[in-house]
């Protein structure tokens, strides 16, 4: 992977492995993305925003031989992302990889939209929306600096238009919008070497997915580490799951 990756890089990016961030990567899909992207061979900058978790994954990475660098980073707090940034130019110099993970939903699958608290949405969109957008806008003039950009959003089935249902409104809402932002993104971001794109990473058990659920985190993880290493002709603007486009 990491050579198909690299041998798509320019001038002195080439000579180096790519750096990725992921947030939310304290446990489930982030995590495992991480981790998967490590393995990979690429550098990877894992945040969460609880240092203490992070850190105690870090150590559990590190016992495998993996050698991720971690920052705080909470997406809903505009301080915590610029310094956040601030550290990575810093520190790093680069952003070639960003993985929008973190997400959270905190509307039940019985609220109807007619009586949905609009704290909650709100609430939800600060994380799953203008999180995202926060990171991105932050990290995007280093992203563009190198030339060279994979923003990977984990969206999800329940933001399908085509599919739309009841229930849980809140997080629908939310990834249909992000599925937007991916798509604008997409646009202008279209010359040069860069890709955004949406993804579904199937019904995973996490804390979210909650331990019913058909897939492991290692499946879920795999369409995201896939977005996150495309060469140069891979596709920009799209929805996925298991590799494959699905509709928006
Ligand atoms: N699991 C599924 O079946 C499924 C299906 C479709 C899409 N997805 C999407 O996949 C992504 C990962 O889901 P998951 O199942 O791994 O969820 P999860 O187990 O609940 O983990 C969510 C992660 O996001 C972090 N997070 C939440 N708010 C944050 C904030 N403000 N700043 C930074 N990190 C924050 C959490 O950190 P804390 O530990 O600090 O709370 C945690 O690390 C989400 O975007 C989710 O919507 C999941």
């Amino acid at each position: 992977m990491t050579g198909a990756m690299i041998g798509g890089m320019h001038g002195a990016s080439a000579q180096r492995a790519p750096l990725a961030i992921v947030t939310g990567a304290n446990r489930g899909i982030g995590r495992e993305v991480a981790r998967q992207l490590l393995k990979g061979g690429l550098d990877v900058v894992l945040t969460a925003r609880d240092a203490e978790k992070g850190e105690a994954v870090v150590a559990a990475l590190c016992a495998e031989g993996l050698s991720p660098a971690f920052h705080v980073l909470d997406v809903a707090r505009d301080a915590s992302v610029a310094a956040f940034a601030d550290w990575l130019r810093h520190a790093h110099g680069r952003c070639d990889v960003l993985v929008n993970n973190a997400g959270i939903a905190i509307d039940g699958w019985d609220t109807p939209l007619e009586n949905l608290p609009l704290d909650v949405l709100q609430r939800t969109l600060d994380t799953n929306l203008f999180g995202v957008l926060r990171v991105a806008r932050a990290l995007l003039p280093l992203m563009r600096a190198g030339g060279y950009g994979r923003i990977v959003n984990l969206s999800s089935g329940m933001g399908q238009l085509s599919d739309m249902q009841a229930g849980a409104p809140a997080y629908r809402i939310s990834k249909t919008a992000l599925n937007a932002a991916t798509r604008i993104l997409a646009r202008e971001l279209a010359d040069g070497d860069f890709k955004v794109n949406s993804m579904c990473p199937g019904w995973v058990r996490t804390d979210m997915g909650g331990p019913n659920a058909t897939r492991s985190v290692q499946e879920g993880a795999d369409t995201a580490v896939w977005l996150a290493t495309l060469a140069e002709d891979g596709p920009t603007g799209g929805f996925f799951r298991d590799r494959q486009p699905i509709p928006w």
